[in-house]
């Protein structure tokens, strides 16, 4: 009776504690809380997206999302097997998962409910333009922004704009006029492969990449450089495009322009996730000098800057037109730099990779690149249109790339209440498609459709016809460059090959046994292309 009364006061003691008290309650409400949310809710309104269960209220999906996006979008798509939208929840926001095409489609085609500019509109911010100008430039009929009439008879806001659209929605519209074929893509063409092969040159190399060449040798007519394959593929194609661009002028502002790029891109990521500016310092001092060194550029008279292309002259004289500082005019054409240069390089780099660790398929595209240049030694004057046509090893290794080392995610944010097939999307909503989810449709893309197979698109071009194949995005956002893109790389392999003997070797150029592809690296966010786990050290012999 003792021991029961004791064992009873002792029990009643630690119900009674205030902190096992509390723990209970926790425990409870908890309990309850994830019945609710993930059994009730789901029962009463069908037509919610379900959601993704989670432990921590608020939170939610945010830690493991951040960690790897990828291991989300696995994990959900083994708790839902159909492919219903589904919602993760990230900092507190209900963010929805599109994974049916037909949904998809829907969604681009929804553009007055579901829209881009918020991510726009906050990447304007991180890239330090005045909030105030930021709002500015999605007023629609921008004309009545214009300072007086003279501005408003010369400027594209009021003469080339029937529907009335804002800045940024009529800037998307240039994109296409430079970037599309034609008049204006074609001087960007021909400009670019005399800046390749400027920048193909072994001493170049070693001195632009004197901190990532591992060896140089130089033995009377042959001379070497060891250096990691994703450092060559992104220096050459950013010294070329940025001159393509913007011309030598911007070099004589600024020698180390590229440098300093890509070391603010190396860290670029983190713009994804709002890193505040004193978690980020190496960031914000390099957007600081690139858009410094870029202000100053925009701000010489034309007639010194004369190989400006047409967008960005464009872009420069109507943000004028609308009051933008130099600073934050720079901004904006930096956050473009970004979208035309972050993607083609881990392209080039995968293409490359896989080139130089398949002997059959190197002999391949080396014989078809042969067939478009006027001589079996030359390596200028390659027929570029033959280049991009008469290929076929070469582009299906390119739309292979493209496929398999994709992490880009259609996105949009609701503004309006709307539905995806039968499912509500409720203004504030995020919506996102990530493309890995369809590019590895065993469905479309056939078996191995996770492992990287050269023949895929040789043996069935028309997937590339596939609706569930959309390496550049789509709706009004997709990617205006891939014309551009494609061509770039091409050039830069094809060049490559001709002028180099190019091998996989150990850092200091020693002989490697069957040479691997690195893995893709996963934890990484990217705009679009996925980056490799490791690099591969590669010997470039002249
Ligand atoms: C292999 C290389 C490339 C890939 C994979 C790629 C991919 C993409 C994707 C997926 C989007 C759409 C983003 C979205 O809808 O959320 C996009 C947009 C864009 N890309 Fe590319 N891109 C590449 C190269 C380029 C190049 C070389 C340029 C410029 C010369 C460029 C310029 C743009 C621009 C300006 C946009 C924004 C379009 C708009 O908002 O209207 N891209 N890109």
């Amino acid at each position: 009776m003792e021991w029961q009364l004791s064992h009873h006061k002792i029990s009643l003691g630690d119900a009674e504690s205030p902190l096992a008290f509390k723990a209970v309650s926790i425990a409870i409400l908890w309990s309850l809380w994830y019945l609710w949310r993930f059994y009730i809710v789901p029962a009463l309104y069908p037509n919610e997206p379900r959601i993704l269960p989670y432990w921590i209220p608020f939170i939610g999906h945010t830690v493991s999302f951040v960690r790897c996006a990828e291991n989300v979008y696995r994990r959900a798509n083994a708790h839902f097997p159909d492919t219903e939208p589904y919602s993760v929840i990230l900092m507190g926001g209900t963010t929805v998962i599109i994974r049916d095409i037909k949904d998809l489609s829907s969604v681009w085609r929804n553009t007055s409910a579901l829209s881009y500019d918020p991510f726009t509109s906050r990447m304007l911010m991180a890239f330090g333009i005045t909030p105030h100008h930021v709002r500015n430039l999605y007023k629609p009929d921008p004309a009545r922004l214009l300072p007086d009439e003279q501005t408003r008879e010369r400027s594209l806001l009021s003469c080339a704009n029937p529907k009335k659209l804002s800045y940024m929605h009529l800037q998307s519209q240039w994109f296409k006029t430079q970037l599309l074929p034609g008049e204006h893509l074609n001087g960007l063409l021909n400009a670019y492969p005399v800046f390749l092969s400027r920048f193909l040159d072994i001493s170049l190399l070693r001195k632009g990449l004197a901190r990532e060449v591992t060896s140089f040798k130089c033995d009377g007519a042959n001379t070497s450089v060891t250096l990691p394959l994703g450092r060559f593929c992104r220096y050459v194609l950013a010294q070329s495009a940025f001159r393509t661009f913007f011309g030598e002028e911007l070099f004589e502002i600024e020698p180390e322009f590229t440098r300093i790029y890509q070391r603010w891109e190396d860290a670029s990521w983190k713009i994804f996730y709002n890193f505040p500016h004193f978690l980020a310092p190496g960031l914000q001092a390099d957007r600081k000098r690139v858009i410094a060194a870029l202000a100053v550029y925009l701000d010489l008279p034309e007639s010194k800057r004369k190989n400006t292309a047409w967008i960005f002259g464009a872009m420069n004289s109507e943000l004028t037109n609308l009051g933008l500082p130099a600073h934050d005019r720079a901004g904006l054409i930096m956050m473009i730099c970004w979208a035309m240069n972050n993607n083609a390089h881990y392209i080039a780099f995968w293409m490359f990779a896989h080139i130089l660790t398949n002997p059959t398929l190197k002999a391949s595209i080396e014989s078809e690149i042969s067939a478009c240049y006027p001589s079996p030694t030359s390596d200028q004057g390659c027929d570029m249109e033959k280049l991009s046509s008469a290929c076929p090893h070469l582009n299906a290794l390119w739309a292979e790339a493209l496929r398999l080392y994709n992490f880009s995610t259609a996105v949009r944010k609701a503004v309006d209440d709307c539905s995806v097939g039968t499912k509500i999307i409720h203004k504030g909503d995020q919506v996102f498609g990530p493309v890995r989810n369809f590019h590895l449709a065993e469905g479309v893309f056939s078996s191995g459709a996770a492992d990287f197979d050269h023949t895929r698109f040789l043996k069935n071009p028309k997937i590339r016809q596939a609706k569930e194949y959309f390496p550049f995005g789509g709706g009004h956002t997709l990617c205006p460059g891939r014309y551009f893109a494609e061509r770039e790389v091409y050039l830069l392999v094809a060049m490559s090959l001709r002028r180099f003997k190019m091998e996989v070797t150990t850092a200091d150029g020693g002989v490697v046994e069957s040479p691997k592809v690195p893995d893709i690296r996963m934890d990484l966010p990217s705009l679009a292309a996925a980056a490799p786990a490791g690099d591969l050290f590669v010997t470039v012999r002249s």
